[in-house]
C-alpha cells in the first residue's frame, strides 16, 4: 500500500517522475476496480484519476496534480462508470470495489474537446514563442484531447490584455495565460502554507491575486515556487526560464543550502543550470523547496567565484598567481616548516559543513594521518556540539531520532529555540500542514515566530522566556510531570535505567524546580508553564523539535539532556509522531559531525581514546593515531594568539565571520604563519590566508550529503569545477605533497572505505543510494535498508539514562552598563554567514542585518524605526539600523549574521557551554543607544577588506581572470 507518512526505502522513486493526479491516501483497506478493462487494487479513498494513473492509464486533467487535494473545476478528466448516470470528474470520485471504469470514448472525447476549447479562446495563441512551449501542460491537453481548431474568436471579452506582474526577482506573473485552475492558490495553502493568494472575482471576473491585491513582492509570498512549479500554463514562470529557454536534461542533487537536504532536479541547457525543479522523489522534501534552494543558485557561476590557486607570504601583499602544483606545494612545506619549527602540534584543520561526506571525511583523516595530530574541528563547534554530547549520553546516539515526516503522527508539536518557517523552511510547511490539522503546539522562544502565525492554527502556547534560562524552563515542565505524576511508567521502567530515573525524579520534584519558583528566572506565568508540561505529556504523541536557541549556550548541553529527560519520562520517543528532533543548521553539519571532524572521535563517533577503535583506523591507514583528543576550533585561537599554534587548513568555513568575539578570532589568524583556505569565494577568513585555493561548488562535484534525519543522499556533478578541481581532488593532493598518500579516483571509493571502518555505515554505498534514493543510518546488517526511527526497541546504550539538569545562570546577564539581551537568529531569504545568498536576488529581502528591539525599549532611548544604533557589549561595538518590533519582549533586542559589515559577531561573546565550548551566542548584555556613524571596528573592517579586495582585484586583473 502506497503510504505518505511511513515511508519505506526507496518508495518515493516509484513514481517520481509521474503526477498522478491526487494525494496517495492512508488506509488499511483496499479495493479492487479496472479502468479500461485492466484490474488495480488501491488503499481505499483513492481517487478513480489516481489509481487509473497507478494503472497506466493517464486520464486527461488540468486542475488536478498529486500533491494538491482535488478541487474538481475543469472537468477535463471527467469518466463513465458503470451504473451511473453522467460523467463524473475522476479526480473526485473515490475508488470504489468492483467499480468499471471508461476513460475513453467518442462521448467523453466531444465533452473534452468542447472543454478545451473554451479555456483556448480565451488564451493567447503564442506557442511557438512562449517560454514554456514544449513544457505546457495547457499545450499537451489540447495535444492529447485532439483540439485542432477553436470556433470562438477574440473579438468578445477576453483576458488577453491583463498586466503582467515582474515583481518577483525570479518569477513572473502573466494573467493573460491564466486559465483560473486554482492549482496556484492551492499550492501557496496546502504544500506552503502562506495563504498568499486568492481568487478573486466570479465567473469572468475570476482572477489569481496576491495578498490584498498587491504585486506578489508586496504581498506575504515568500518565493517558495510551489505556484511557479504547479502551473500549467505559463502564468506563473521562472524569469531563468523566459531568458534562456527550456532545459535539455536533468540530474537529481541535493540543496546546499540548510540541513533538510531537499532533492532536487538541476535542469541544464548544455553546462548551463537554468531551473532547480524540487524532486517529488526526494523523501525527505516530496517536491517542494524554499526560495533558497530553488531561486538562489546565481552564487555558483558568480563573477567573484575564485577562479586561480593564489599565494603570499604575508598577509599585507598582494596575491600572486600560481598553478595548482605550485600552490599544493607551498601550503605543504609551510605546513612542514612550521611542524619541524614549532612541533607536530602546531597546525590542525578545519572541516566543512558545506562540503560533502567524502570530502569532510578526507580532511580529518589528512589531519589525523598526514598532519599527525587530532587538531581537526567543525563549524558543528559552534552550533550543534552540545546536540552530540547531551544526546549521545542520554540516548546513546548522537543525532535526532525521526523523520520529517513522523511529524504527520504527532499530536503535540513542542518547538523550542528554533524558528523553522526562516531556518528550514521545507519543514516548517510541514510542520504548518499537521498544525492545520488539529495538532497543538507549545512555543519556547523569546520571540513571538512565524509559527505562532500559522493560518487556522489550533491550540498554541506561547512560552517567552528570557534568553539564557532554557533549563530553568524544562526543569519546571518536569516538575509538573512528576509531580502531577503524568509520567509514562511502563516505559520509564522498560526503558530506562530505573536508578538514574529515581534519582532525576528526587531532583527535579524539588520545589525550587517548580513553574511557580522559576517564573522569577524564565519570565514565562507558572500557569502557562504548568498547561504546557500538561499538554506536552497528555495529549498522545509529542515531539521536540529544537534548534540553536537551545544549544548555543553557556548550558546548551543541560538543556539538551533536559529535553530526553521530558521525553523519555513521558515516553515520547521510539515511534512516530514522538522524538527528540535537532533542526541541524547547515546541509552536511550531520555528515560533518558523522565524518569524525571533532578533535575527540574519529568517523561514526568512535573515541580516539579507546584503543581498539583507533587500531582499526590504524591498521587502514597506515599511521599511528594520537590517542588524545586534539585542540578545539576556540582552543585553536586561544593557542594561536599565544603564539604555538601556527598553521591551520580550513575548507569551506568562514570562522572570521561566523565565529564569536571576531576581534578575536581576527587576532588568532593574524598571529598564524601558514592559513590555507579553500572556498568559493575572498570570504573575511581568505582574507587573512598565505594559499587561496579555488573551492567547487556543490554542483560540480559528486557526493554526499547527510541532513538534519540521518538521510544521506546523493549529490551529482551537473557542471565541471570552475577551477578545474574537485574540493577532495585538493585535500588528496595536499595529502600527497605532505607525504601521506591518498589516490582515491572517485568519491564512492571514500565511501566505501568510511564503510568498513563505521559500523553505523556499513551498509552505504553508492549502488545501494542509487537503489533507493536516500538512506537513513545507521544502515548495516540490522538495518539494511537504513533506519527512519531511532531506538524503535532499545538504546545503543541498553537503557535510557536521565541525568540530572541543575540550573546555573549564565554569567553573561544584563547590567546597569549593559542593561538588554541580545539574541541572534536567521531570516528565511539569507543563508548563515551570507556568501551565498548575498551574490543573488535574495538581496531584496535582507540587505542588511538590522537590530530588532520592542517599542518600549526603542522610546526609553529615543530611538525611531531605521535609525542608525550602536550596539555595545563587553566584547566590542557595532552600529547597524533599528527595527522597532513588538515581537520582542522588552529587554530582550535580536539580531542576524547574514552581512560581514554589520559586525554581529563582534559583541557577541567568548562564553561558551561548559561541556563543548559550544559558544553562547544567544546571550550578550548589551547597550544600545541611538549614533550617527558606523563603529571604529566598522572603519577598520572597511579599510582591510578594500585592501584585500583591491590585492585580489589587482591579481585577477593581471592574469586576465
Ligand atoms: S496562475 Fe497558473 S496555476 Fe494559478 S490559476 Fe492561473 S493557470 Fe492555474
Ligand atoms: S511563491 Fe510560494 S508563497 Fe509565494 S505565492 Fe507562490 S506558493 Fe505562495
Ligand atoms: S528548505 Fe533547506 S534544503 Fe530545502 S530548499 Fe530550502 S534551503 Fe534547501
Ligand atoms: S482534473 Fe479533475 S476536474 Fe480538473
Amino acid at each position: 500500500m502506497i503510504e505518505y507518512y511511513q515511508p519505506q526505502a526507496g518508495q518515493n522513486l516509484a513514481f517520481a517522475d509521474i503526477d498522478l493526479g491526487t494525494p496517495a491516501v492512508n488506509s488499511d483497506t483496499t479495493v479492487t476496480m479496472s479502468v479500461d478493462g485492466v484490474e488495480v487494487t488501491v488503499p481505499a479513498g483513492t481517487s478513480v484519476l489516481r489509481a487509473a494513473a497507478l494503472a497506466g492509464i493517464q486520464i486527461p486533467k488540468l486542475c488536478a496534480s498529486d500533491n494538491l487535494e482535488s478541487f474538481g473545476s475543469c472537468r477535463l478528466c471527467a469518466v463513465q462508470i458503470e451504473g451511473r448516470r453522467g460523467m463524473p470528474a475522476s479526480c473526485t470520485t473515490p475508488a470504489e470495489e468492483g467499480m468499471k471504469v471508461t476513460t475513453q470514448n467518442d462521448k467523453l472525447a466531444t465533452l473534452r474537446r468542447n472543454i478545451m476549447e473554451l479555456y483556448i479562446s480565451d488564451h493567447p495563441l503564442d506557442c511557438l514563442t512562449c517560454p514554456a512551449n514544449g513544457n505546457c501542460e495547457l499545450q499537451d491537453m489540447a495535444g492529447v484531447v485532439g483540439l485542432r481548431e477553436v470556433r470562438y474568436g477574440f473579438s468578445g471579452d477576453n483576458h488577453l490584455d491583463a498586466e503582467k506582474d515582474h515583481s518577483n526577482p525570479y518569477f513572473s506573473f502573466d494573467p493573460s495565460k491564466c486559465i483560473v485552475c486554482s492549482r496556484c492558490v492551492r499550492a501557496c495553502e496546502e504544500v506552503q502554507g502562506t495563504f498568499a493568494l486568492t481568487i478573486q472575482g466570479r465567473g469572468f471576473e475570476s482572477k489569481v491575486a496576491a495578498g490584498q491585491n498587491e504585486d506578489f513582492l508586496a504581498s506575504d509570498c515568500v518565493s517558495c515556487g510551489a505556484c511557479v512549479q504547479t502551473c500549467p500554463t505559463s502564468t506563473l514562470m521562472e524569469k531563468s526560464i523566459i531568458d534562456q529557454g527550456q532545459p535539455d536534461h536533468s540530474v537529481v542533487t541535493t540543496c546546499a543550502y540548510c540541513g533538510v537536504g531537499c532533492s532536487f532536479k538541476a535542469e541544464m541547457k548544455g553546462n548551463q543550470l537554468v531551473r532547480m525543479t524540487p524532486y517529488k522523489g526526494g523523501a525527505a522534501n516530496h517536491g517542494h523547496s524554499c526560495v533558497k534552494g530553488r531561486f538562489a543558485f546565481g552564487y555558483a557561476t558568480h563573477q567573484d567565484r575564485l577562479t586561480t590557486p593564489m599565494i603570499r607570504d604575508s598577509i599585507d601583499q598582494p596575491w600572486k598567481p600560481v598553478s595548482w602544483e605550485d600552490a599544493i606545494q607551498f601550503a605543504a612545506d609551510r605546513i612542514k616548516g612550521i611542524q619541524a619549527k614549532y612541533g607536530r602540534e602546531s597546525v590542525g584543520g578545519i572541516t566543512s559543513s558545506r562540503c560533502t561526506n567524502e570530502e569532510t571525511y578526507l580532511v580529518q583523516k589528512l589531519v589525523r594521518a598526514a598532519f599527525g595530530n587530532n587538531n581537526t574541528d567543525t563549524c558543528a563547534r559552534v552550533c550543534h556540539s552540545p546536540t552530540g554530547y547531551g544526546l549521545k549520553t542520554t540516548l546513546g546516539e548522537s543525532a535526532g531520532t525521526q523523520t520529517f515526516d513522523s511529524v504527520m503522527e504527532s499530536d503535540v508539536i513542542m518547538v523550542i529555540g528554533a524558528n523553522p518557517t526562516d531556518a528550514h523552511p521545507v519543514f516548517g510547511s510541514l510542520l504548518r500542514k499537521r498544525l492545520r490539522q488539529g495538532a497543538k503546539l507549545i512555543v519556547a522562544d523569546p520571540r513571538h515566530i512565524d509559527l505562532l502565525k500559522t493560518p487556522h492554527l489550533g491550540e498554541a502556547i506561547h512560552l517567552p522566556l528570557r534568553p539564557g534560562t532554557n533549563v530553568a524552563l524544562v526543569n519546571a515542565m518536569g516538575h509538573v510531570i512528576v509531580t502531577e505524576n503524568l509520567e509514562n511508567q511502563a516505559f520509564i521502567q522498560n526503558r530506562c535505567d530505573t536508578a538514574l530515573y529515581s534519582k532525576w525524579r528526587e531532583f527535579i520534584a524539588q520545589e525550587r524546580n517548580s513553574p511557580e519558583a522559576s517564573e522569577s528566572i524564565t519570565g514565562v506565568p507558572a500557569a502557562q508553564v504548568r498547561k504546557a508540561a500538561r499538554v506536552y505529556a497528555q495529549k498522545g504523541n509529542s515531539a521536540i523539535y529544537y534548534g540553536l536557541g537551545v544549544t548555543e549556550h553557556s548550558q546548551g548541553s543541560t538543556m539538551v539532556m533536559g529535553i530526553a529527560n521530558l521525553a523519555m519520562a513521558t515516553g515520547n520517543i521510539g515511534r512516530d509522531g514522538v522524538g527528540v528532533n535537532p533542526l541541524r543548521g547547515q546541509n552536511n553539519v550531520q555528515g560533518s559531525c558523522d565524518m569524525g571532524s571533532f578533535p575527540h572521535e574519529l568517523p561514526g563517533y568512535q573515541h580516539v581514546g579507546v584503543d581498539e577503535l583507533r587500531k582499526n583506523f590504524e591498521q587502514a591507514w597506515g599511521v599511528d593515531i594520537d590517542n588524545e583528543p586534539g585542540l578545539r576550533i576556540p582552543n585553536m585561537f586561544d593557542a594561536a594568539i599565544e603564539g604555538t599554534f601556527k598553521g591551520l587548513y580550513v575548507q569551506g568555513e568562514d570562522i572570521a565571520q561566523s565565529d564569536p568575539n571576531t576581534q578575536h578570532v581576527q587576532k588568532a589568524l593574524s598571529s598564524l604563519e601558514c592559513l590555507i583556505v579553500q572556498d568559493l569565494f575572498l570570504n573575511e577568513t581568505a582574507k587573512y590566508a598565505h594559499v587561496l585555493l579555488p573551492g567547487s561548488s556543490f554542483l560540480e562535484k559528486d557526493g554526499t550529503f547527510t541532513n538534519a534525519e540521518r538521510r544521506i543522499s546523493r549529490v551529482r556533478r551537473v557542471m565541471p569545477p570552475v577551477a578545474g578541481k574537485q574540493d577532495w581532488e585538493v585535500t588528496q593532493d595536499l595529502s600527497n605533497a605532505l607525504g601521506y598518500p591518498m589516490n582515491y579516483g572517485h568519491p564512492s571509493e571514500i565511501m566505501d572505505e568510511i564503510s568498513r571502518l563505521t559500523p553505523t555505515f556499513t551498509g552505504v554505498n553508492y549502488q545501494r543510494l542509487e537503489q533507493l534514493g536516500s538512506i537513513q543510518w545507521p544502515c548495516n546488517d540490522d538495518h539494511p535498508v537504513g533506519t527512519p526511527i531511532m531506538h524503535v526497541e532499545d538504546f545503543p546504550i541498553g537503557k535510557g539514562r536521565f541525568v540530572l539538569t541543575e540550573y546555573v545562570p549564565t554569567e553573561e546577564r544584563s547590567t546597569r552598563r549593559f542593561p538588554l539581551l541580545l539574541t541572534t537568529g536567521r531570516i528565511l531569504s539569507q543563508y548563515n554567514v551570507g556568501a551565498q545568498t548575498r551574490r543573488t536576488d535574495n538581496q531584496i529581502w535582507h540587505d542588511e542585518d538590522v537590530l530588532e528591539l520592542h517599542p518600549h525599549d526603542a522610546e526609553e532611548r529615543g530611538i525611531r524605526h531605521g535609525d542608525w544604533v550602536g550596539i555595545t557589549s563587553r566584547a566590542g561595538d557595532t552600529v547597524m539600523r533599528a527595527v522597532v518590533s513588538s515581537r520582542m519582549q522588552p529587554g530582550v533586542v535580536y539580531t542576524t549574521f547574514h552581512h560581514p559589515g554589520s559586525g554581529a559577531n563582534v559583541i557577541t561573546t567568548d562564553n561558551s557551554d561548559w561541556a563543548t565550548n559550544c559558544p553562547e551566542y544567544k546571550v550578550t548584555a548589551v547597550q544600545v543607544e541611538r549614533v550617527t556613524q558606523p563603529s571604529n571596528w566598522q572603519q577598520r573592517h572597511q579599510e582591510f577588506d578594500q585592501q584585500q579586495r583591491h590585492f585580489l582585484n589587482s591579481t585577477t586583473a593581471e592574469t586576465g581572470g
